[in-house]
């Protein structure tokens, strides 16, 4: 008989976190509340930030940071063609504009020298432009830290702030630093495909009161007292005042009780993420038709988000590789997935700044030879053994 589908993720939703939900249903409170509040505490304590901003999604984490950074119309925000477009969309949020740099060929991470490249061509030829860019946003590709120290010098020497894309990156650490602590805001994603998830989630850390305070405020309406509150304090219910335009991004309390589930197991599941990852890693080690990820330092802690390998084209001109791996893959009943297509090629990103494939020729390049492999706690050693057969089959019938 034909073994089932493997799909390329599937959440990890244990017990608890179905009791936490049934418990929050039964307690008649299904919006925003003491969940929301008790996994803000975890989760900060978990990284060692000063405050956690629960919100619905990661997207409205990197939207509310750059909000109470104080980025709006006219500025500009660095980031790099290799991610989620939702890196890039919450500056068109605010009305500014995005810059793209460069990644960096081993680890498809924003290039510390293409950001360097990027500030000094703008000093040279456009002091205007330079003035308004306010902010960097790095992306931990694959759950692979940047190289956070040169990246924070940089934003340092140019007055910029840092807002972290950590979607990818929990647990992860950049210089022996956990990522959620080192830029002035971080944003973290509790999608379905992430080492924890609240179905849909997100969390912004900061170690900054005032942007904390911003965070939360604009986070339900800009109003000036959160629902909870209001039914926890001596006030009148009904009263609070509207002091800002806000958003609707809280985070409701049956999504909280997954996710306070969910982050009791974050280091077991980050574990048996690098576990695969290293049989993956053992497996196709010495096979010069592949490229495998960056090797991780040995202090650092990778959160393996994803196990991307490159295709190695026979010829310069041979992409089509991977797109016909891909489909081997499939055939053998194995889900794979790209990340990414870059921003770049995207039609909304390419007609806006008018980029051309080659503007950005690591993240062009690696994006043709890319393919992710299924990484995800609920694999079996035998699911992992199966990836690993169709690999090899897939790159025989690719290459051979
Ligand atoms: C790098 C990156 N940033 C941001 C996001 C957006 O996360 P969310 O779906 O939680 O808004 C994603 C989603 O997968 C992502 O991969």
């Amino acid at each position: 008989m034909d073994k089932p589908f493997l799909p390329f993720a599937l959440p990890d939703i244990g017990e608890p976190e179905i009791a936490g939900v049934v418990e929050a249903l039964r307690s008649g409170w299904v919006t925003t509340g003491k969940r929301a509040l008790e996994f803000e505490a975890a989760f900060a304590a978990r990284i060692g930030a000063r405050h956690a901003v629960a919100v619905n999604s990661c997207t409205a984490a990197l939207h509310l940071a750059l909000e109470a950074l104080g980025v709006g119309p006219g500025d500009r925000v660095i980031t790099t063609p290799y991610t989620f477009t939702a890196t890039a969309e919450v500056v068109r949020y605010l009305g500014a504009d995005v810059l793209l740099a460069d990644v960096e060929e081993a680890t498809s991470n924003l290039d510390p020298a293409a950001v360097e490249a990027l500030l000094a061509r703008l000093a040279a030829e456009d002091p205007a432009t330079l003035e308004r860019v306010k902010a960097l946003v790095p992306v931990h590709f694959a759950g692979q830290a940047c190289d956070m120290d040169a990246l924070s010098a940089i934003a340092a020497r140019h007055g910029l702030r840092v807002v972290e894309d950590a979607a990818h990156a929990l647990p992860c650490t950049s210089g022996g630093r956990t990522i959620g602590t080192i830029g002035d805001v971080t944003a973290f994603s509790f999608y379905a495909t992430k080492t924890i998830t609240t179905g849909e989630g997100g969390m912004a850390t900061t170690d900054d009161d005032a942007i904390a305070a911003r965070m939360r405020l604009m986070r339900l309406h800009g109003i000036n007292r959160e629902v909870w509150d209001r039914y926890t304090s001596d006030k009148p219910q009904w009263y609070y005042e509207v002091v800002a335009p806000g958003f609707k991004y809280n985070l409701t309390d049956p999504a909280a009780a997954i996710g306070l589930g969910q982050l009791a197991r974050c280091d077991a599941m980050r574990d048996r993420r690098e576990a695969i990852a290293r049989r993956y890693l053992d497996a196709f080690a010495g096979d010069d038709r592949l490229v495998l990820p960056h090797p991780v330092r040995p202090a650092e802690v990778h959160a393996w988000h994803l196990f991307v390998l490159r295709l190695v084209p026979r010829s310069p001109a041979a992409t089509a590789d991977r797109d016909a791996f891909i489909r081997e893959m499939s055939a053998r009943g194995i889900g794979t997935s790209v990340h990414f297509i870059p921003l770049h090629v995207h039609p909304f990103w390419r007609d806006r700044y008018g980029f051309r494939p080659e503007d950005f020729p690591v993240a062009w390049r690696s994006y043709r030879r890319s393919v992710s492999l299924p990484i995800y706690t609920r694999m079996t050693d035998g699911d992992v053994e199966r990836v690993r057969d169709a690999v090899r089959e897939s790159l025989d019938a690719v290459t051979g």
